[in-house]
């Protein structure tokens, strides 16, 4: 376990040799001074919000026409064209481009979402065809460098909220596939509102330095030592999916931690968890079988349920993964290395039924009671008891005892799930709790979440009426 989360200094080390040569002793000392500037920042603001080769089963899925094209995707013949489309829709998804590039359902792909960095806002700009305000007159080259090297196509630095830090890893093919499909997208003209970013991070070409500690440019390499299996999960993980933009803590510039990785973090509240192969901390001692379901359905009965972001993914992306691709994510997720995080219990395995609800009858309640809030707010669906209704049916209102969520030693995504409720549509089950923000106040969902982590969680966790009122204003 790493103890110093946010006073890191970058390890030269790391550095890929060829980039300390090139840049040299003065873009060197450029890049300190950029540090400083960062660490008096983060001085005075506080602490970031927590916030080739073609591998073999690519290649099953690489149809002949892509292959055939060999980079000149848009001239093949009508239906190898029409494969390419298809392999480029199921990277598309994979890759989650519509996370961050779709923010409004009318608008497929033409941006405008706003992501809240510790530096200011970046918001997503428009990937549909469209030749004015999308990227219809970007060249597949242009495309490719975009996300093989995080340049834009003047030349312009490209900021990190786009995870071109995991794209590199992709495959020229599968780049191209993707850009085929989006090419297939309905032109939409729409401007997103401008980026607000403070002074100096509204300077792009400063990421040069950050791409020299945070960024290896590079194609995914497959370990020889390594099953087929293992290194397309390898594949996904590390690229297309860029599970570790969420799952791996952050050092104080925003780069990825890789002393770290998958052991956990936070972002706009939500607690990715720690999901390394760390029996107590991680996932270690999850089923295959759980693994699979979480990703292909959002819930793991007895394990876990998908909220939040990690609901989006689910419905937006891993839902729609082929049982081979869940497979192989699942054996490369069992070799992450185990980072404790000193739990002494796993997150799902707390909790016991309540018993209390015959002791409060004919009692006086005074105040803010959790207790007696969760009956009248909760307990329709997931019982007095916390057992939850329905069991593992699709679409069951699950127990609260033995959930990942009210068993995490912070209470955060507990109090989040409330504020927003769950909304996850996937072709399992439209699974749909109600959102309690707007008729509970932070002093009554700080009482439920208190309760519901005393009762069936970890009785650690705990959270304050100011806690509630910050996460409330989080996106
Ligand atoms: C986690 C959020 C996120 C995801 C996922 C994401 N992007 Fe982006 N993307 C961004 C942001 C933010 C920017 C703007 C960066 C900037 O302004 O420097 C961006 C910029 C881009 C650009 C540059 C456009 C321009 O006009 O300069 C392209 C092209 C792009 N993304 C394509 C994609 C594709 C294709 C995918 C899926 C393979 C994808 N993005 C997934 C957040 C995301
Ligand atoms: C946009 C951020 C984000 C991305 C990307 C993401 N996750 Fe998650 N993940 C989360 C959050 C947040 C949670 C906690 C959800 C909750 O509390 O309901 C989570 C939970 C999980 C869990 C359940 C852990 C537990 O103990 O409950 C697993 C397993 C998981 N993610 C795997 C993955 C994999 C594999 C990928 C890549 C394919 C991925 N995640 C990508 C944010 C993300
Ligand atoms: C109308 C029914 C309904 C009500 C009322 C309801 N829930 Fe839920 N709850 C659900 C459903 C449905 C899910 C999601 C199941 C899934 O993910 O498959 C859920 C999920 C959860 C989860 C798991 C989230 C995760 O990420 O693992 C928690 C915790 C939870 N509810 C707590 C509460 C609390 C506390 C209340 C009262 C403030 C409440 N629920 C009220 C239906 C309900």
């Amino acid at each position: 376990m790493m103890k110093n989360t946010s006073r890191v200094q970058p390890d030269p080390a790391l550095m890929p040799v060829a980039q300390r040569r090139r840049f040299g002793g003065a873009a060197l000392a450029a890049a300190f001074s950029l540090f400083a500037l960062s660490i008096a920042w983060h001085e005075a603001h506080g602490p970031a919000a927590r916030s080739t080769d073609e591998m073999p089963i690519t290649q099953a899925h690489a149809d002949a026409a892509a292959q055939a094209s060999d980079g000149q995707a848009t001239l093949a013949g009508p239906s190898a064209h029409g494969e390419l489309v298809k392999r480029g829709q199921y990277l598309t998804r994979v890759a989650d481009c519509a996370a961050c590039h779709t923010a409004d359902k009318s608008r497929p792909f033409a941006g405008g979402l706003p992501i809240s960095t510790p530096f200011g806002t970046i918001v997503t700009p428009n990937i549909t065809p469209d030749p004015d305000t999308g990227i219809g007159q970007w060249s597949d080259a242009d495309f490719m460098r975009a996300m093989h090297e995080g340049v834009g196509k003047g030349g312009e630095r490209l900021y990190p909220a786009f995870p071109y830090t995991a794209y590199t890893r992709v495959t020229d093919q599968d780049v191209l596939a993707i850009r085929a499909y989006l090419n297939t997208l309905a032109p939409i003209h729409y401007t997103p509102p401008a980026n607000d970013l403070r002074f100096p991070f509204n300077q792009r070409w400063l990421m040069v330095f950050w791409n020299l500690f945070n960024f290896t440019e590079g194609r995914f390499v497959p370990d020889p030592k390594q099953s087929a299996e293992w290194n397309r999960g390898a594949y996904l993980v590390e690229g297309l999916a860029h599970c570790e933009e969420c799952h791996t803590p952050r050092n104080f510039m925003q780069g990825l931690k890789s002393s770290a990785r998958f052991s956990g973090a936070v972002q706009a509240g939500w607690h990715a968890f720690n999901i390394t192969s760390d029996k107590t901390s991680g996932v270690g001692d999850w089923r295959d079988d759980q693994l699979v379901a979480y990703l292909s359905t959002g819930a793991a009965p007895g394990r876990a349920n998908a909220a939040g972001p990690m609901g989006e993914v689910v419905a937006n992306s891993t839902q729609y993964l082929t049982p081979v691709d869940l497979r192989s994510i699942v054996a490369f997720l069992r070799s992450v290395p185990a980072v404790s995080g000193g739990d002494a219990r796993s997150r799902d395995q707390w909790g016991r039924p309540a018993d209390d609800v015959t002791a409060m009858r004919g009692t006086t309640i005074t105040g803010v009671n959790g207790a007696q809030l969760f009956i009248a707010n909760c307990a329709t669906c997931h019982s007095w008891t916390g057992e939850g209704v329905g069991a593992s049916a699709p679409g069951a209102y699950p127990s609260l005892i033995h959930n990942s969520t009210v068993g995490a030693n912070d209470a955060n995504n507990l109090a989040l799930v409330i504020l927003h409720g769950v909304n996850r549509t996937t072709a399992h089950a439209d699974v749909l709790m109600p959102a309690f923000g707007g008729h509970l106040d932070d002093e009554q969902i700080a009482a439920i979440t208190n309760y519901v982590t005393k009762q069936f969680g970890d009785p650690q966790a705990t959270i304050t009426t100011g806690q509630v009122a910050k996460l409330r204003t989080l996106q």
